[in-house]
């Protein structure tokens, strides 16, 4: 027979793939390391696998017994399908932002779903470490896996994904490119490629640009599952045990606009469809290998599927919305409003923290249009050059609601304005058609949208400025 006795076995041996690359005879070979075609879907099934085996083999997970897992996404996948074929209980705490995708994996894997707020700083009772870390302690025979502190992690990696690269290529690899989350697959491949070459493989981390790892602020990100983002509020920022900092060589930012058209491209012409953070090794790994010889030879690790990502990535209302695809050249958009000395102007943005007393004396300064002032808050830090992410306009205020407020007692000025916020604000992307953008706002009874580029907001557009701009279509050659 030719067949496997167990599920398990079928976790890692991910094969490996040569891309096509923009080749005149120059640069290095690409070559893409598969994980989606895991047995779980992704590059956390190895660790998935190693931690509870290790847990087993400690004492510390007995049968019969519970694993509890914070995350988000493919570890608490890759957890909760070992756990199934072993028999464990399985108990995952995700943040609320969660896809229904990735809630409803972890449901038919039969994992219990504990869902608490994103978006809090680590230090929050209610931060899902935190939760998880209590769920384990009060729950008889539960097992705590924690993925950033565990060395099981990156060494899951040392024993597998390693060999695998360094058998696959002959030893003939010379540059590894992964994305830095945990730091368990970047620490315990690349430590094992340094070593089998004799310290000869380069390590490099793909990293989005606003992660701290490759030097970024921690504020939002599109791309999931890599990079880290560091809360306003967090104040001890140690990163995790997981990443060995002393083996990667360097860590490479790369824009989230870089890191999606590079998946939608592999998609359409090379029919490769993987994750957002495979699109930002992969961006590294291109840029890394039009630098090299063809004697050299680039492997970049693609740790999952863009099937989890269909509804965003892949989806052109959604890019185009968040201001990720240029649009229609023939329509007026929406971002013609904004030429580019208006988009250097500070977007007018309220912290939620700023007292109520400061909120009305931005919004008085904008008076005098006839329509409400309105204005968008959210935890930004605000200042020139900063401007906030659509995950960061949590509300808005205007002067009518908060001048009512004020008068009827219900808010006084020195409150937090986050306290007395209003619905947001509609966005639209600078490349979506101004016509329907305005259709759109008129059916929502708004007089003021914010204009989105690369997932960033860059300025305010009242109803009548988009009326003039749509009423100029259509527009003349461009
Ligand atoms: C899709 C995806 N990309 C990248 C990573 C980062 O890998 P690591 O945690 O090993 O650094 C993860 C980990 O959660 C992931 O799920």
């Amino acid at each position: 027979m030719d067949a496997h006795e167990s599920l398990l076995e079928l976790i890692g041996n991910t094969p490996l793939v040569r891309l096509r690359t923009p080749s005149d005879g120059r640069g290095a070979p690409v070559y893409a390391k598969l994980e989606y075609l895991s047995a779980g879907g992704s590059v956390k099934d190895r660790i998935g696998l190693r931690m509870i085996e290790e847990a087993e083999r400690s004492g510390a997970l007995r049968p019969g017994g519970t694993v509890v897992e914070a995350t988000s996404g493919n570890t608490g996948a890759g957890l909760a399908m070992v756990a199934a074929a072993k028999g464990y209980r399985m108990i995952v705490v995700l943040p609320d932002k969660s896809s229904a995708e990735k809630v409803n994996t972890l449901r038919a894997y039969g994992a219990e779903v504990v869902v608490r707020p994103g978006g809090l700083p680590l230090e929050h009772p209610e931060h899902i470490l935190n939760v998880a870390a209590g769920i384990a302690e009060r729950t008889p025979g539960a097992w705590f896996a924690g993925q950033y502190g565990n060395p099981a992690n990156p060494e899951a990696h040392y024993l597998t994904t390693g060999p695998e690269i360094w058998r696959q290529t002959g030893g003939r690899v010379t540059h590894l490119v992964s994305c830095v989350g945990t730091g368990g697959t970047i620490s315990g491949t690349g430590r094992y490629l340094k070593e089998a070459s004799g310290g000869r493989v380069r390590v490099i981390g793909a990293d989005p640009a606003a992660s701290v790892y490759s030097g970024g602020d921690g504020r939002p990100y599109f791309v999931e599952a890599a990079g880290r983002f560091r809360h306003p509020e967090t104040v001890d920022d140690s990163w995790p045990d997981s990443y060995q900092r002393e083996v990667v060589d360097e860590v490479l930012p790369i824009r989230d606009r870089d890191s999606l058209t590079t998946i939608r491209r592999l998609a359409r012409e090379q029919g490769l469809l993987v994750g957002g953070s495979a699109g930002t090794a992969l961006a590294a790994a291109l840029r890394v290998a039009a630098g090299l010889g063809p004697e050299q030879l680039v492997v970049a690790i693609l740790p999952d599927s863009g099937r989890q990502y269909l509804s965003k990535y892949f989806n052109d209302q959604w890019m185009l919305r968040q201001g990720f695809l240029d649009g229609d050249p023939a329509v007026a958009r929406v971002g013609d409003l904004l030429p580019a000395a208006r988009r250097a102007e500070p977007l007018p943005y309220l912290h939620h923290h700023a007292p109520v007393g400061e909120a009305l004396a931005v919004l008085r300064e904008r008076q005098g249009t006839g329509a409400d002032p309105v204005v968008p808050a959210g935890p930004a830090p605000v200042g020139p050059g900063r401007q906030p992410t659509s995950m960061e306009l949590a509300g808005a205020v205007s002067l009518a609601q908060l001048e009512a407020a004020l008068a009827a007692g219900r808010a006084a000025v020195t409150d937090r304005v986050g306290d007395h916020l209003g619905e947001p604000l509609p966005v639209f992307g600078a490349g979506e058609g101004a016509a329907a953008a305005l259709a759109e706002l008129s059916g929502r009874g708004c007089g003021t949208a914010v204009v989105l580029a690369d997932g960033h907001a860059v300025g305010l557009v009242g109803a009548g400025e988009l009326a003039v701009l749509a009423g100029a279509e259509p527009k003349q050659g461009r």
